[in-house]
């Protein structure tokens, strides 16, 4: 089912910057998506569309089958949480649990309802012992932490994360992915991100759009979408780094593949069946 669907998006900035062409897209309930693109392709501008922060200048946006005009911006927002590439344009209270009660609170929920829903969204993300502390004086990966708790607390249908991995540490990237899977598999929330960290989109995510100058170029799973690797080149994108390194083994070295493995689970599966292959081979022509 497709729960957004955005229909020829058109938008420009004040200063005349045309930053969508004519963007169409169709997000599947339950899904996690990438958004893929080089600087200044039009991810963020897009991304900002879909819980109408900003509204486009043409086409329209449908959420469950209702366009965008026929909900309150509170409607949307409440099913539609988005969490901005830097979390110090996002946090503003004092507190960790101040802020991620805002939500809730703006809903006027019951104190006894906004607490449960403040310790959930923090123990979610991981952070329920910081509840106390100040906002400043957390880490940047912990500051993403709480904007992603401070969504959750509003229990969205679909989370939006501009670049949640961009400023963050090996370890970080991993535990902000893993996260957003769980929230994915387990809670079935829809996970839109935009990225520019091709090597996480195989692993982590069903499908990828890629967008390139204010248009989304193609649309497909990790497997349909790197196998034209001219296309991801044209887009000024590279494919994933294990996936490079498999198609110079394969042009340079003659390793036959028919299709390029993508993450490294695949690589080795493939290597190892190889590996196999020519040690039995050698084997059995030792006996003979
Ligand atoms: N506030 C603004 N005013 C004018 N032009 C803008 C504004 N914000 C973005 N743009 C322009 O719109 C285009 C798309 O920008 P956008 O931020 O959506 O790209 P992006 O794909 O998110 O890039 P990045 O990977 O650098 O985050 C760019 O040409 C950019 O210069
Ligand atoms: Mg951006």
């Amino acid at each position: 089912m497709v729960i957004l669907q955005v229909r020829n998006i058109q938008y420009r900035y004040h200063d005349g910057t045309f930053a969508l062409r004519g963007v169409s897209l169709d997000i599947h309930k339950g899904e996690f998506l990438a958004i893929l693109g080089p600087n200044g392709s039009g991810k963020t501008t897009l991304l900002k569309h879909l819980n109408g922060l900003l509204k486009p200048v043409g086409g329209e946006i449908l959420l469950e089958q209702k366009s965008f005009t026929q909900y309150t911006s509170r409607e949307i927002f409440q099913k539609v949480g988005i969490v901005f590439q830097d979390p110090n344009d996002q946090l503003f209270a004092p507190s960790v649990w101040e802020d991620v009660a805002f939500g809730p609170m703006n809903l006027g929920l019951s104190k006894s309802e906004i607490a449960h829903r403040v310790d959930e969204a923090l123990s979610l993300v991981g952070m329920k012992p910081y509840a106390n502390k100040t906002v400043d004086a957390l880490s940047f990966g912990q500051k993403k932490r709480v904007c992603i708790a401070g969504v959750l607390a509003m229990r969205p249908a679909i989370l939006v994360l501009d670049e949640p991995t961009c400023g963050l540490d090996p370890a970080g990237v991993t535990s902000i992915m893993m996260l957003l899977r769980e929230l994915n598999s387990k809670h079935g929330i829809t996970i839109i991100m935009a990225t520019n960290m091709v090597d996480l989109v195989p692993v982590y995510m069903d499908r990828l759009a890629i967008m390139y100058q204010g248009n989304i170029l193609r649309v497909g799973t990790p497997e349909e979408v790197f196998s034209n690797a001219a296309e991801i080149k044209y887009a000024c994108l590279e494919l994933p780094q294990i996936a490079q390194l498999m198609q110079v083994l394969r042009d340079e070295e003659c390793l036959p593949l028919d299709t390029l493995p993508l993450t490294i689970g695949e690589a080795k599966k493939f290597l190892v069946s190889r590996l196999n292959g020519n040690r039995s081979g050698t084997a059995s022509s030792l006996i003979v």
